[in-house]
C-alpha cells in the first residue's frame, strides 16, 4: 500500500532516533521512497550516513545544502512528498511545528507541505504532559496532523510513563491509513465475517474448523483503509486484529449469529468470510464426558445459516458477499449458494489447491456473481482483498 510513495521521514532529537533507522528499513521494504531529513541535534544520536545507506539518498540536515539528487530547497521537497512523517517528534520540534516556526530543514519543510502530515511524539512523561506540550498537539491536530500516541513505559530516562515513541507497525499502520489507498467506500458501513466458530462439547473440549481468519481480516483492514466504518465479526483465532476497526469477539456459531443479525441493518455491506459450523452438538455436557468401553456416536443438530438469514432479510440497496470453501465442483456448488442465499457475490475457492485456503498468506480465488465469473491468480490475501472491494464497488455503481 505504500509501494511508490515518496515519505518525507523527518528525524528529531530523542534517543528513540534509533527507531526511526528501524522505521525507515520497513518503509523501504514495502517499496516507498524514503527521505530523511534530521534536526541537527538528532545527528548527535545518529550519523546521517545511517539513513543513506538504507534509503540510497543523501539525509538532509542543512537548510543550505545544494548537494542534493532532486532540487534541494524544501518547497520541491515538499512538493515531491506524498506524506511527511515526524518520528520521533520531540517537545521542541512539536512545539515549532504548532506555531509556523521554520528555523532548520525538517521545520521549513514541514510548513511547506501541503500533503498529509503524520507525528510520533516521543519524550519524557513529564514533558508530555505539560500543558504547553499537550496545547501544541492539540493545535497540530487541529492543524490536520495525525497524530500517533506515545506508548507508556520504562523510558530511557529511568521514568515509568508514558512518552515511548509507539511501535513501528502502529507508526506503519496509521500512515497505511492516511495515504495507503483512495478513499471510495467513505461513508459506507461494511461487516465482515472472519475466523472459525467453536461449538463447545463439554467443558474441555468443542468442535471447529482450520480458519484464520486471515482472510476476513485482511478484507476489514482494506475497507478501512478505503474509507469505510468497518465491524469485524469474529471467531476465535490467533491472527492480529486489524487496527482502526470495530472488532466483536464471538465463539460460537450462535453467537455469531447474534452479533450479525443485531447489526446487519444498518450496514451497507455484509461480506462473510467466517468459515461457521453448519452443526453443532445437540447438547453441551455440564461436566466433562468421561470415556466408556465402545464407540459413540455424537448427535449434531443444524446451525442457523448466518448468511441466508441476512440474504432474507436483506434491505433495499444492501451488498451481500459471501465465501464459498469447496473441494470439489466449486464454480456448480458456489453459484447455487449465490442464489439459494440470495446474496450479489460470492468468493469462491478450492481448498485443493496449493496457495488456496486455510492458513496461508495467499489465495486463489474466483468472484462469481449472477451475470460474471472472474478468476485470480494467486495472490496475497492483502491483494485478493482490495480486488474483492474493487468488484463490489463496481457492482454498486452499476
Ligand atoms: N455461512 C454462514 N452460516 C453458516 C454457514 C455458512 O453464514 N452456518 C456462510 C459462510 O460465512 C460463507 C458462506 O456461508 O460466506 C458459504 O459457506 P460454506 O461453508 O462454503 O458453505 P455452506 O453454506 O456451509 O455449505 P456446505 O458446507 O454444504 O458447502
Amino acid at each position: 500500500m505504500l509501494q511508490g510513495k515518496n515519505i518525507i521521514l523527518g528525524v528529531s532529537s530523542s534517543i528513540a532516533c534509533y527507531k526511526s533507522a528501524y522505521l525507515a528499513r520497513a518503509l523501504i521494504k514495502k517499496g516507498a521512497n524514503v527521505q530523511v531529513v534530521m534536526t541537527k541535534n538528532a545527528t548527535q544520536f545518529l550519523t546521517p550516513l545511517t539513513f543513506e545507506q538504507l534509503t540510497g539518498r543523501k539525509c538532509l540536515v542543512d537548510t543550505f545544502d545544494r548537494n542534493f539528487e532532486i532540487k534541494v530547497e524544501h518547497i520541491s521537497l515538499a512538493q515531491w512528498a506524498d506524506a511527511c512523517l515526524i518520528a520521533p517528534a520531540s517537545a521542541n520540534v512539536l512545539a515549532k511545528m504548532a506555531h509556523g516556526i521554520a528555523d532548520d530543514m525538517l521545520t521549513t519543510t514541514v510548513l511547506a507541505c501541503d500533503c498529509p502530515k503524520l507525528a510520533a511524539p516521543a519524550m519524557n512523561t513529564r514533558m508530555y504532559e505539560n500543558p504547553a506540550t499537550r496545547e501544541n498537539l492539540e493545535t497540530l491536530r487541529r492543524h490536520g496532523f495525525t497524530l500517533v500516541e506515545p506508548e507508556e513505559g520504562f523510558l530511557a530516562c529511568g521514568d515509568v510513563g508514558k512518552g515511548k515513541l509507539a511501535n513501528e507497525e502502529v507508526i506503519l499502520d496509521y500512515l497505511e491509513a492516511v495515504i495507503g489507498a483512495e478513499k471510495d467506500f467513505n461513508g459506507q458501513r461494511v461487516l465482515v465475517t472472519a475466523g472459525p466458530t467453536r461449538e463447545a462439547l463439554d467443558p474441555v473440549r468443542f468442535l471447529t474448523n482450520h480458519s484464520t481468519g486471515k482472510m476476513g481480516y485482511a478484507i476489514a483492514k482494506a475497507a478501512f483503509l478505503r474509507g469505510a466504518k468497518v465491524t469485524l465479526v469474529t471467531g476465535k483465532t490467533e491472527t492480529p486484529k486489524p487496527r482502526f476497526v470495530d472488532v466483536v469477539e464471538v465463539v460460537s456459531a450462535r453467537q455469531m449469529y447474534e452479533a450479525v443479525m443485531s447489526r446487519a441493518s444498518e450496514q451497507d455491506i455484509l461480506i462473510m468470510a467466517a468459515a461457521v459450523a453448519d452443526y453443532r452438538p445437540q447438547n453441551i455436557a455440564a461436566e466433562k464426558i468421561k470415556k466408556m468401553d465402545g464407540d459413540s456416536v455424537l448427535p449434531l443438530e443444524r446451525t442457523d445459516d448466518i448468511l441466508a438469514s441476512a440474504g432474507a432479510a436483506r434491505r433495499p440497496g444492501q451488498f451481500l458477499c459471501g465465501f464459498s470453501m469447496e473441494t470439489e465442483h466449486m464454480l456448480e456448488n458456489s453459484r447455487k449458494k449465490l442464489e439459494k442465499k440470495n446474496i450479489d457475490m460470492i468468493v469462491a475457492n478450492n481448498l485443493r489447491q496449493e496457495g488456496a485456503g486455510f492458513g496461508v498468506d495467499t489465495n486463489i480465488v474466483t468472484l462469481i456473481t449472477k451475470d460474471s465469473e472472474e478468476s485470480l491468480p494467486m495472490l496475497s490475501k492483502d491483494e485478493v482483498a482490495m480486488k474483492i472491494l474493487d468488484a463490489i464497488a463496481a457492482r454498486i455503481k452499476e
